[in-house]
């Protein structure tokens, strides 16, 4: 399925996941004390823990390419000035904005079959929403107009393009000399969302095992100087007894 026609992520059950997995208490995403709990707050930590702040100038401008519901986006805005959010899906984007808007929204998510528990996504008080703008667009074709940025965070997006090289080939026009460009993806290859021909790694090239942070290098070099790369896991909820754990792998890059 290619990205333009694809229907999971406009659809109420992707809202609802994502609003959860973005904006759920520790209790809501995982209510089991056996889950893994460092798996929880993924959004969050692919700011807190990726992004180097010491590297960060006078107001410096973001972007988060497949924001979905916006929760990195919002976290980037504790250190940003300017922050834009793109994703493709029409729902996530108007979801995102409400949140901008109103600091929160209500919201269900999956218990069991057809029973759901209320819950309210809030944005945390502390963050100035104004620096925040969501838009939608396609990652692999954006708008010429976005201007130039000190981050760009790609949050498990690469493994759901069409094209990952159509939208790696844009970055080093996005990022300012000194930028810095964070990669998290758990690099689950499929058919359905990328052509094999197209994928970066989990694959054999030429006899050779390809590693898609192989791939990674191979097409950031040699603009991209790669800098750090860290082991993030994360938990999606689909229901009360059913998560989807996961660890990407988080890349570290500084424009040169
Ligand atoms: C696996 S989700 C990750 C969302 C979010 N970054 C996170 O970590 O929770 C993939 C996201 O990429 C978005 N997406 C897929 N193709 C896209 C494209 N061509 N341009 C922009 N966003 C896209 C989807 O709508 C979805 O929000």
């Amino acid at each position: 399925m290619s990205s333009s026609s694809q229907p999971f992520y406009e659809s109420e059950k992707a809202i609802s996941e994502y609003l959860l997995f973005h904006y759920g208490s520790s209790q809501e995403q995982c209510p089991h004390p056996e889950g893994p709990s460092e798996a929880l707050h993924y959004p969050e930590r692919c700011v807190s823990q990726c992004l180097q702040k010491e590297l960060l100038g006078d107001h410096p401008r973001a972007l988060d390419l497949g924001c979905a519901v916006g929760r990195s986006t919002f976290e980037l805005a504790r250190h940003c000035h300017e922050v834009v959010g793109i994703d493709y899906s029409h729902g996530f984007i108007e979801h995102a904005n409400k949140l901008r808007i109103e600091g929160s929204l209500p919201y269900r998510f999956a218990v069991e079959g057809n029973l759901t528990q209320d819950a309210v996504a809030k944005v945390p008080d502390e963050i100035d929403r104004d620096r925040v703008r969501f838009l939608q667009g396609d990652a692999m074709h954006l708008r010429e107009d976005l201007g130039v940025f000190d981050v760009v965070l790609m949050a498990n997006l690469i493994d759901r393009l069409d094209d990952p090289v159509a939208c790696l080939s844009q970055l080093s026009g996005l990022l300012k000399s000194g930028g810095q460009l964070i990669i998290t993806s758990p690099y689950t290859w499929l058919e359905a969302y990328t052509p094999s021909t197209h994928w970066l790694g989990g694959l054999q090239r030429d006899g050779e095992n390809v590693q898609t942070l192989d791939g990674l290098h191979h097409h950031l070099n040699p603009a991209f100087q790669w800098t750090q790369t860290l082991e993030l896991p994360f938990l999606i909820r689909e229901h009360a007894r059913k998560y989807q754990w996961s660890v990407a792998q988080g890349s570290c890059w500084v424009r040169r």
